[in-house]
């Protein structure tokens, strides 16, 4: 990357920003993966000097970077940053920028632009970008970024869509979900087809049934004026676990080019069944904590789901009959994030069991977070019985075999990707619609006036006892902690 660079950050006063985008790029820098000659600028409505930018990203960078730095390096780092104060729909504040970045960058530059702003004002920047000559590649490559939630229905994403796409072409789009950018996500590939053995054990003929769960400590914090419209559908589940769930069920891609990971990931998506109309109740459960109301900014009678459970197939040849259920929540036991797939028991045991003892089937756990890393469990002899048995994990963990600091932040790897145009890692606009798709009637069926109420779980549970129930119908218990079996 020789060119000259510039990353223009919109909402650049806010958390997204300090939290993660700088503390990222900061990484990147030190790590030298940044071009030689860049510059990053901040755009946000805050009346701010590029000291003060400075001043609150600095902030973010010394919680956030996971690393220790020397003064000189941040000096060095902060020199490059910009802030220029603006309204994201004021085309004069467009034509300035346009004049500011034409002055710092001094002749032909890439451009990353980064919409870290609220999703309302999305299609706006985008226009006005546009009809500021800001989008035009005459130079040097234009790109991007745009945080989720992209769209909060079908319909409003096809809007989104359409509007950006009457501006970029999509190949200047990059849509981001973190999830695709953490390494134990990544890893899953690599795992899936980068081995040999794994795959042909991967389909309806041995694998009974996939779990995903992405479970959270924390609760809504203090994001309730976006949560409560939303949930933990829209904000989990139509991005970061269906994007597990194409990844655990798609087929091998023909390469390793954007188009192609997309492709598989799309055909799976279109292969989710629809759950139909009248049925939503059996296939799904929604819950919400005790005591979400009482959150700051929650409407005090919110009818929102903290918790969803959903029971998925896949009708294709690999995955036929194969339940996947998902789930995940806010203020669970913990936070972990993990893919199990458990295996079909053997045919018939020739082994007398002792008294009590089921045989557990196989069990590969794919454990994104905290503790990365790959468990599988399989059946061993006590020693000295005569044919006692009882399951073992056999183990790999990231910290171990890569050291303590292998596993950087997702953003690193997401950022680091949009400046070098590959966009295998970011979300093509028919998946996104094909998600909505799925999402939608869920949704209404949940919203309907009159309908069931969300199942109200304890802090600190697993959900509510509607999801237990809703795996014991099919004879199946949930899974969690690489394979420990959970209430
Ligand atoms: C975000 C959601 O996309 O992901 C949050 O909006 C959620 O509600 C977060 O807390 C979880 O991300 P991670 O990386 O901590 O699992």
């Amino acid at each position: 990357m020789a060119n000259s660079t510039t990353i223009v950050i919109f909402g650049a006063s806010g958390d997204l920003t300090q939290r993660k985008l700088v503390p990222a790029l900061f990484n990147l820098y030190r790590k030298r993966r940044l071009p030689a000659d860049f510059r990053i600028v901040g755009v946000a409505m805050t009346e701010w000097q590029d000291a003060d930018f400075r001043a609150a990203v600095r902030v973010g960078v010394d919680r956030f970077s996971g690393y220790e730095f020397t003064g000189e390096e941040w000096a060095a780092f902060a020199a490059r940053l910009y802030y220029r104060p603006g309204n994201f729909t004021m085309v004069r504040d467009f034509e300035q920028l346009a004049k500011t970045l034409a002055e710092l960058e001094s002749g032909p530059a890439d451009r990353l632009y980064y919409l870290a702003t609220p999703p309302r004002f999305y299609a706006d920047i985008v226009a006005r970008l546009g009809q500021t000559g800001l989008t035009v590649e005459r130079d040097g490559w234009r790109r991007v970024i745009i945080e989720k939630p992209f769209g909060s229905d079908l319909t409003s994403a096809r809007a989104l869509n359409q509007s950006l796409h009457h501006v970029l072409d999509e190949k200047q789009i990059y849509r981001i979900d973190h999830y695709l950018g953490k390494e134990t996500v990544q890893n899953l590939l690599v795992f899936r087809f980068a081995n040999a053995i794994f795959e042909p054990v991967w389909n309806r003929n041995y694998v009974d049934h996939v779990q995903i769960t992405v479970a959270e400590e924390v609760g809504v914090e203090h994001r309730a004026g976006y949560y409560d419209g939303a949930g933990v559908l829209r904000d989990m589940f139509q991005n970061h676990l269906l994007q597990l769930l194409s990844l655990v069920a798609m087929e091998p891609p023909g390469s390793f080019k954007a188009d192609a990971l997309r492709n598989e990931k799309v055909k799976v998506m279109s292969a989710v069944r629809p759950i139909p109309a009248g049925r939503v109740g059996d296939h799904t459960v929604r819950g919400q904590y005790r005591g979400y109301c009482g959150e700051p900014g929650v409407a005090p009678d919110s009818q929102t789901e903290t918790y969803a459970a959903l029971r998925l197939f896949i009708d294709n040849w690999r995955w036929q009959g194969v339940p996947f259920y998902l789930r995940s929540g806010k203020r669970l036991a913990e936070k972990t994030t993990e893919i199990v797939i458990q295996f079909k028991c053997p045919p018939t045991v020739m082994f007398p069991l002792s008294p009590g003892y089921d045989l557990t089937p196989n069990i590969l756990a794919l454990c994104l977070q905290p503790d990365e890393g790959i468990h599988l469990r399989f059946e061993a002899k006590v020693p000295d019985t005569a044919a006692d048995m009882r399951s073992v994990d056999m183990e790999f963990h990231y910290r171990t075999s890569f050291g303590p600091a292998a596993i950087p932040e997702a953003y690193e790897r997401l950022l680091l990707d949009a400046l070098q145009g590959d966009a295998a890692l970011f979300t093509r606009s028919d998946r996104i619609e094909l998600a909505w798709e799925l999402i939608d009637p869920i949704l209404a069926a949940w919203r309907q006036p009159g309908g069931p109420p969300p199942a109200i779980y304890d802090p600190g549970a697993w959900g509510p006892t509607e999801a237990d129930e809703l795996l014991a119908r099919d004879g199946r218990a949930w899974l969690h902690s690489c394979g420990r079996h959970a209430g």
